[in-house]
């Protein structure tokens, strides 16, 4: 909802307020965000002043108490004295890179689904209120819209800002940010995301000193070094409790967050694209406008953010066909073959992952051009017959004929040197002419800023994608931008690289989802280097990482949960030992990980035994029957360090998946808990587990202790006994309230700890883990309980 009151706007979701007012001088004063406020506040939010503060520059004669240094404000230019980090810089003409914008006028539109220049929008099914602010520097001719969105149902608020060059001269706008939001006070909590590759969503949490912190990207992908979703806290917040924003940005390239406090305490925050080698020429009428800044505020601490963006992300962000549809479980034959792919192979691989219940088939890299490694073919298009003779169709003709789906991987914006496109189009790369250039993959980045090379890509794809019956794409991307340089813009405009590269690539997922809307889209830049808002609006799914240990992905997985809901994240149960980190895991916890999210698969399921087929045959089954609950629930850490432990449950709160997930052993520590959230306390749940029986093998030379006759370890006699014997797992079955299954938790069976065993026993050895189950019971059922 938007309210204005002659010149005090307030802008309210369900549970926050956002608030500012124009001042006698014409400047937007940032008043509040945080909780509900009313229209009556503005007197109270407003600060007070008879005198300006000493060594400060006042804004003019007539307002010499508008000191720009130490007010809280919507957007802030250089050079009236606010010499604090910038909203806006634009260079004019005569060299002044002085900005003086005031208020003009404002009215209430309709949020568009994509800005001008093609960026997606957030968007709500019936169109979403927005506020437009119109300021004016008359002395410079330019004009700086700024727009507000209230996100009612998941207490968000987004802004964005366009500039738009109303003199006759060029200017050159250097850096446009989408929100500054300012904080009367200091101190705060920052959280941000950090990491590379297979190490992404490092978790980094610190307080804020005086100064500045800057989480960005300068990679021309949104980047795994720092996620654009970041968050502030006050000191005391905890994951349940206390004031906490969670902000991020709908862009895919370079991105930048800005906190700062200044000498007087307050503290500012920007975001927007990063303004490092940034430059972009506006002729006379043209404008620059900027991607948009999702803000959330709630009292619920850091799970309260996570709910808030959760259900953001899921109803406003992600778009189309699949946004609501439960997603297929996936074979992906990276893992299991790697580039070394055949017709006969991935047939083979098909029929296991068919029997196991998967359900839909992806080929991965390596089945175009000459690709049997990364020094080739990419941008060579064409199937490669050597390898799938019949071409694309025979294959998914073959892989439809087993009642699987069929997708494929691409990854349209790059080139091998070593590639027919190269070697007709070098100029559609991005180098710069006649001097040596830096590797990366040994691939380069094709020109997306040059509209020639997104129709042809376009074309490409188009033709591929209906070559066949395709109903899943991979899209990766793996390198980074260096040599940034368009051969395709002018030397003048080299500074407009990285932002046009981005609406390239926006104007070719458009168009293309368009075109194929029921294809499943999955982004991929090898692993997470390009998860972001951006991508999610054309793509509702991303590979999130390309380690697929579980001990690391627990922990990923973990820090994407801050700001994506499930639905949008993929994991892949893979083999062992695992090929990134060659840690060995329990199958059991591999599948536990990766339920939690779009779950597939990524092993040679070709080579495994009837055994392992037998147990990826049967969590198969339970992730179907739970499968809603999993990847459209709301998901609730429930416990970090040495015992992972995580909830996911149904909106009406009749279903949960709950994981524990064990570090390492601390021996003679029997007892854990398992504690849920997010249940309804008044109702009663069934919390139960599945045993699983244990391959003798595993408790070694323990199996002594029982056995008559004495059992040599890995004599036939061991693996004979291995075939026809196993030990019997525990499980749990009990008939809990919510509220003791969210506030003490239920007690688990008591796990081995050197003393014995027997199916009461929990077998929980390094990194094990358990999945539990918990459902509503029927009243009548409480009632017998109670
Ligand atoms: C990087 C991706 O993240 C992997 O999953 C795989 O698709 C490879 N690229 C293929 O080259």
């Amino acid at each position: 909802m938007i309210q204005i009151k002659d010149r005090f706007f307030l802008i309210t979701t369900e549970n926050s307020s956002y608030a500012f007012r124009v001042t006698g001088s014409g400047h937007l004063e940032h008043l509040h965000y945080g909780g509900r406020a009313e229209l009556t506040d503005e007197k109270a939010m407003t600060e007070e002043r008879a005198f300006a503060a000493g060594n400060l520059i006042s804004y003019s004669k007539e307002h010499p108490l508008v000191t720009l240094e130490d007010m809280r404000l919507e957007m802030s230019g250089y050079g009236k004295g606010d010499i604090r980090d910038p909203f806006i810089e634009v260079i004019h003409r005569d060299g002044s890179r002085t900005r003086d914008f005031l208020y003009d006028s404002h009215r209430i539109i309709n949020a568009p689904l994509f800005t001008e220049s093609g960026m997606p929008l957030a968007h709500d099914d019936n169109g979403a209120e927005t506020l437009e602010v119109t300021l004016k520097d008359k002395e410079y001719g330019m004009t700086l819209l700024l727009y507000y969105t209230a996100w009612a149902d998941s207490d968000v608020i987004t802004r964005r800002s366009v500039v738009i060059n109303d003199s006759d001269d060029d200017v050159t706008v250097t850096r446009l940010m989408s929100t500054q939001v300012e904080f009367p006070d200091c101190g705060y909590r920052i959280t941000t995301f950090n990491g590379s590759w297979v190490d992404e969503m490092n978790k980094n949490h610190f307080t804020l000193p005086r100064g500045q912190f800057v989480n960005s990207s300068y990679a021309g992908v949104s980047s795994n070094r720092a996620n654009p979703f970041v968050m502030m806290a006050e000191p005391e917040a905890g994951e349940y409790h206390g004031a906490v924003c969670g902000f991020n940005l709908i862009y895919s390239g370079n991105h930048y967050e800005s906190f700062s406090v200044n000498s007087f305490g307050k503290t500012r925050f920007l975001s927007g694209i990063n303004p490092q080698s940034f430059s972009f020429t506006l002729k006379k009428g043209e404008k620059l406008e900027s991607p948009e800044a999702v803000m959330t505020f709630t009292v619920g601490g850091y799970s309260g953010v996570s709910r808030n963006m959760h259900a953001f992300v899921r109803k406003h962000i992600v778009r189309g066909y699949w946004r609501d549809r439960t997603r297929p479980i996936l074979i992906n034959s990276w893992e299991a073959n790697y580039f070394k792919i055949s017709e006969s192979k991935l047939i083979r691989l098909a029929r296991n992952a068919r029997d196991v219940g998967i359900e839909l088939f992806v080929m991965d890299d390596g089945w175009f051009g000459d690709r049997n490694d990364d020094t080739s073919s990419l941008g060579d298009w064409y199937v490669n017959e050597k390898k799938l003779p019949g071409g694309l169709s025979k294959l998914s003709d073959k892989i439809h004929e087993m009642g699987l789906m069929f997708g494929i991987w691409v990854e349209p914006e790059m080139v091998s040197e070593n590639s027919d496109l190269y070697r007709s189009r070098p100029e559609w790369s991005m180098e710069i002419p006649g001097k040596p250039h830096s590797e990366g993959r040994n691939q380069r980045v094709l020109d997306m800023s040059n509209p020639e090379v997104v129709d042809y890509l376009f074309g490409r794809m188009e033709e591929i994608f209906s070559s066949t019956k395709i109903e899943y794409v991979k899209w990766d991307m793996n390198r980074i931008i260096s040599d940034s340089y368009s051969q395709y813009l002018g030397k003048d405009r080299q500074g407009e690289v990285y932002h046009r590269y981005v609406l390239g690539l926006y104007s070719l997922m458009s168009r293309l989802t368009e075109r194929f809307p029921q294809i499943l889209f999955e982004g991929c830049a090898s692993g997470g280097n390009r998860f972001d808002l951006g991508i999610l609006s054309f793509f509702p799914q991303i590979w999130r990482s390309d380690n697929t240990d579980p001990v690391s992905r627990r922990r990923i997985q973990t820090s994407y949960s801050y700001g994506y809901p499930m639905d949008t994240v993929t994991a892949h149960v893979s083999s062992r030992p695992n090929h990134q980190t060659l840690r060995d895991t329990p199958l059991s916890t591999r599948f536990a990980v990766a339920s939690f999210g779009i779950m597939g698969y990524e092993l040679n399921l070709s080579d495994a035994p009837a055994r392992l087929l037998e147990s990826i045959k049967k969590e198969v089954a339970v992730y179907k029957r739970w499968r809603d609950v999993l990847q459209f629930g709301d998901f609730y850490r429930c416990g970090e360090g040495d015992l992972y432990s995580w909830t996911t449950v149904s909106k009406d709160k009749s279903r949960a998946v709950g994981m524990l997930m064990q570090t390492l052993v601390v021996p003679n520590t029997p007892t854990h808990r398992f504690r849920a959230r997010g249940l309804d306390p008044d109702r009663y749940y069934r919390f139960y587990s599945v045993a699983k029986e244990k391959d003798i093998r595993q408790f070694g030379d323990l199996v002594n202790t029982a056995s008559p006759v004495h059992i040599k370890q890995n004599s036939i006699i061991h693996n004979t006994l291995a075939r026809f014997m196993t030990m019997p797992g525990e499980s749990e079955d009990t008939i809990v309230s919510g509220k003791t299954l969210m506030e003490e938790g239920v007690y688990l069976k008591q796990a081995f700890s050197g003393t014995g065993y027997n199916d009461q026993v929990r077998f929980f050895r390094d990194f094990a883990s358990r999945m539990y189950f918990i459902e509503k019971v029927d009243p009548a059922r409480e009632n017998e309980e109670q």
